[in-house]
């Protein structure tokens, strides 16, 4: 793997506008992360914007994977559950961008978010992912467990439902 540093991005327009830049590859290219072909940079930067403030308010933790001055991969980690959840995190838009895809930035995000949940006290992580054009073969290699997939569950970004397919992970929380 390249020389990457993963840290936690607070909002900034410099944050805002490479997070954007990787969400519309990401969506061009097929990703599954909820949104629809052709993205505009406009709502990708919106997305990102909204995000970054819930960041602000404690709610979830966007991490960002830098190679040098170029953003090249994020995941976020949603901490904010309902109040019979407190152990329960969930991730969710995790992104390489295509220059760096295969060199294990995703690998290295998926672990930083998981070691940042577990210092949060969170014992169960879920997410989910397409079953066209996912990254089910990423998660299983982290130990995520299937818990089912759901038909025909959403849009892919060109057009055509896919499934959904549910995994979840019991995490150690220290102490
Ligand atoms: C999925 C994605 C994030 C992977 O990023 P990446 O940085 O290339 O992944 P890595 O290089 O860290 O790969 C880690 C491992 O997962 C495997 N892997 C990567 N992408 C995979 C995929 N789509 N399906 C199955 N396995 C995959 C790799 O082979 C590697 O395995 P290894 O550790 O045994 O060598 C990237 O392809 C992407 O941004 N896709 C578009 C957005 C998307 O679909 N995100 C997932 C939404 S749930």
């Amino acid at each position: 793997m390249p020389d990457i540093d993963i840290r936690s991005l607070s909002a900034s327009p410099e944050a805002t506008a490479q997070l954007g830049e990787i969400l519309v590859e990401a969506v061009a290219n097929g990703g599954s992360v909820s949104f629809m072909h052709p993205l505009s940079p406009d709502a990708a930067r919106a997305f990102w914007e909204g995000a970054l403030a819930a960041a602000g308010r404690g709610e979830r933790v966007v991490l960002g994977a830098w190679d040098g001055e170029i953003l090249v991969g994020t995941v976020t980690l949603l901490l904010d559950c309902p109040p019979n959840q407190p152990h329960r995190a969930e991730i969710a838009k995790l992104m390489t961008r295509l220059s760096h895809r295969g060199r294990g930035v995703a690998g290295a995000l998926m672990r930083a978010a998981e070691a940042l949940a577990v210092e949060r006290g969170r014992t169960l992580l879920v997410l989910d992912t397409a079953t066209e054009g996912g990254a089910s073969g990423l998660y299983e290699g982290l130990g995520f467990v299937l818990a089912g997939t759901i038909p025909d569950y959403a849009l892919k970004p060109h057009g055509g439902l896919t499934g959904t397919m549910i995994y979840w992970k019991q995490i150690a929380a220290r102490g």
